[in-house]
C-alpha cells in the first residue's frame, strides 16, 4: 500500500469510527458530483471538525466564502442552531443553484443565505458581527477575505482558512495569496492564529485557525 491509499483508507476508518453523523450530509455530495461540480469540498471529517469549531466557539452567526456545492455549509448550518445564520458567497450561480437545492433537502435552508457574485463585490452588502469565518475561496484573494473577515468580527471571533498548504510553493496568485495571508495570520496584531498541515483523502493539505483577539 503506499502513503496515499493509507492516508484515504484511514481517513475513511476515521470518519466512520468517529464522525459517522457525516453520513447524513453525504447526499450533499452525491448531488454535487451529479451536478457536474468539482469534488474540492472539505473531507468529511474535515466538515466535522469545521461543526465543532463552530459548537465549540458558541456560533449563531457564520459567514463562509465559497459556497460549492453547500457541503461545508451544512456543517455550519448544523452548528448554528435552528435560530442561527450562515451567510455564504459564491461566484457561480450553478454552483449556488446545486447548494441551495442540497440544504433544501437537508431541511437546513431555513438557517442559510447565499449570496452570488465575486466575494469581494459581494462583502461589502454583508452585514456583521459573525461569530465564525470559514474562508475557502480563490486562494489568491486570501488576504483581502482576511482583512474582511476582520471587519465583520469581533474579539472573540474565530476564522479558519481552508487549503493554506496546497498552493504554498506555487508561483503565482493563488500562491501568492496563500504565503501573504499565512504571513498576516502570524503577524496582524488583531489575530492570534495557527496553522497545521492535514493528510487524508484530499491529500497534502492545511488548515489555519485563528481568534480575533480583544484587548488582553
Ligand atoms: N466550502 C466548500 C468548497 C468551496 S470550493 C466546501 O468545502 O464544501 C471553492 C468555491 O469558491 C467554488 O465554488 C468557487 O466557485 C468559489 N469561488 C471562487 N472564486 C470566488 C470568488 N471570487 N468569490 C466567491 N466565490 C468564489
Ligand atoms: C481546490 C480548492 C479548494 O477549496 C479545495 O479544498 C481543494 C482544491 C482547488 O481549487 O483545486
Ligand atoms: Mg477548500
Amino acid at each position: 500500500m503506499d502513503d496515499a491509499q493509507r492516508w484515504t483508507q484511514t481517513d475513511e476508518y476515521l470518519t466512520r469510527t468517529v464522525a459517522g453523523d457525516a453520513v447524513g450530509l453525504d447526499a450533499i455530495r452525491a448531488a454535487q458530483d451529479a451536478g457536474g461540480l468539482p469534488d474540492i469540498a472539505v473531507s468529511p471529517n474535515q466538515g466535522k471538525l469545521l461543526y465543532l469549531f463552530a459548537r465549540i466557539a458558541g456560533a449563531r452567526r457564520v459567514l463562509e466564502v465559497g459556497t460549492l456545492g453547500g457541503y461545508s455549509t451544512a456543517w455550519l448550518a448544523r452548528a448554528v442552531g435552528a435560530d442561527g445564520l450562515v451567510v455564504s458567497l459564491e461566484s457561480e450561480q450553478k454552483h449556488a443553484d446545486v447548494a441551495a437545492a442540497s440544504l433544501a433537502k437537508a431541511g437546513l435552508d431555513d438557517r442559510v443565505e447565499i449570496r452570488v457574485g465575486p466575494a469581494l463585490e459581494t462583502l461589502p452588502k454583508v452585514t456583521g458581527p459573525f461569530d465564525l469565518v470559514f474562508l475557502d475561496a480563490d486562494k489568491s484573494h486570501n488576504p483581502d477575505y482576511l482583512e474582511w473577515a476582520l471587519t465583520l468580527t469581533e474579539p472573540g471571533a474565530v476564522i479558519v482558512v481552508d487549503n493554506v498548504v496546497r498552493r504554498i510553493d506555487e508561483e503565482g496568485p493563488d500562491g501568492d495569496g496563500t504565503r501573504r495571508a499565512l504571513e498576516m495570520l502570524g503577524s496582524d496584531p488583531r489575530l492570534d492564529a495557527t496553522a497545521i498541515q492535514t493528510v487524508g483523502v484530499k491529500g497534502w493539505d492545511g488548515f489555519a485557525v485563528a481568534l480575533v483577539r480583544g484587548r488582553r
